[in-house]
């Protein structure tokens, strides 16, 4: 992963200069219309805002990062995959050979981080496009445009997924899985000064926006993904425009796009056993335990009640429950 300040432009650097600023492991944090980014990725969040084309019918996969995005990814790549062939057979598609991150590519992190003029036809190749992103929804909304595409949000619990995130960061950046880490990256989180942070921000930016638009923004749970995939599968194809006929759940299909896209099919697949991202990330670091409440495991009491306090705050009367 790419997290150094090349491909900043002077504009960019100038504009940087005139915002807050921070630092963790990983490099240099500025805050963006309220979103913490590294440097060059801000330049990437700036690529897209002003160079990107809408399609009326994209679609874009929004998430927090580690909340199961590689997951929503799968199943949306499935239920799309399906439509297209008009087949019976979910088995007939890319996800056996590629990684759903190389076939949904994130707007910021793959697509607009080396140049500001990508040529998107190399980036997404399904019908309708797909698109992912970790920015929060005011920020991406200036790089859509007026565009009536849909956007599919997939929140997690954020103590789940400050754990994913240590994990992920640890065997990123090679380092054993140690409690200090994990101790300096919950106090970022606390601050809200972390990648993609205010944690609290982020959801509630998608969180309105799916109460102001329902039909444009879907707000899901990967709680509620894991506890009833069935429903849950069934409600993102209705929303993306390709919702299951009476014949396809019939035959079963919801039940393989469901087995398909789970953590132990995928994991074991060649490709994210032994695959890497263009930025040498391996696919095996996207699939771990995939548990609700893993975080029991490694939070104090202490850090438990703190994140419980702080959320239960900056939620106050917007209805939503982290
Ligand atoms: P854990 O680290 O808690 O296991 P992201 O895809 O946003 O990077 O999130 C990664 C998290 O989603 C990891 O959580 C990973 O194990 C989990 N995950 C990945 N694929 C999954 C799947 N198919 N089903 C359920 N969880 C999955």
């Amino acid at each position: 992963m790419n997290l150094r300040d090349d491909n900043v432009s002077e504009e960019t650097k100038t504009l940087i200069s005139s915002l807050p600023t921070d630092e963790d492991s990983q490099g240099k944090l500025c805050q963006y219309q309220g979103c913490w980014y590294y440097y060059n990725t801000l330049q990437a969040v700036i690529n897209f805002q002003t160079n990107f084309q809408p399609q009326d019918t994209d679609i874009v996969l929004a998430s927090f990062p580690k909340s199961g995005t590689t997951w929503l990814k799968a199943l949306s790549i499935a239920i799309l995959e399906r439509a297209k062939h008009h087949s019976n057979d979910p088995l007939i598609h890319p996800l056996l050979s590629d990684n759903p991150h190389r076939i949904v590519p994130f707007f910021e992190i793959d697509m607009y981080l080396q140049t500001a003029t990508p040529d998107l036809t190399k980036f997404s190749t399904s019908t309708p496009r797909l698109f992912s992103t970790h920015m929060p929804l005011h920020t991406m909304k200036e790089g859509l445009m007026e565009s009536p595409c849909k956007v599919v949000y997939l929140c997690r619990n954020v103590k789940d997924a400050l754990i994913s995130r240590w994990y992920f960061r640890c065997k990123y950046q090679n380092k054993e899985v140690a409690g200090s880490i994990l101790e300096s990256m919950f106090e970022s989180f606390c601050k809200g000064v972390s990648f993609y942070g205010p944690f609290w921000d982020h959801a509630l930016s998608y969180w309105s926006g799916s109460l102001e638009n329902p039909k444009q923004v879907l707000f899901m749970r990967y709680e509620e993904l894991k506890s009833e995939p069935y429903v849950q599968v069934k409600r993102l194809a209705e929303f993306m425009g390709y919702p299951f006929t009476k014949e396809e759940e019939e035959s079963g299909l919801v039940n393989k796009i469901v087995e398909l896209c789970s953590l132990s099919n995928l994991s074991g697949l060649e490709v994210n056993k032994t695959g890497k991202t263009w930025m040498n990330v391996d696919y095996d670091s996207y699939f771990r335990k995939g548990e609700v409440g893993d975080w029991k495991n490694y939070l104090t009491p202490e850090m438990e009640n703190k994140i419980d306090m702080i959320i239960e705050e900056k939620l106050k009367g917007s209805g939503l429950r982290l």
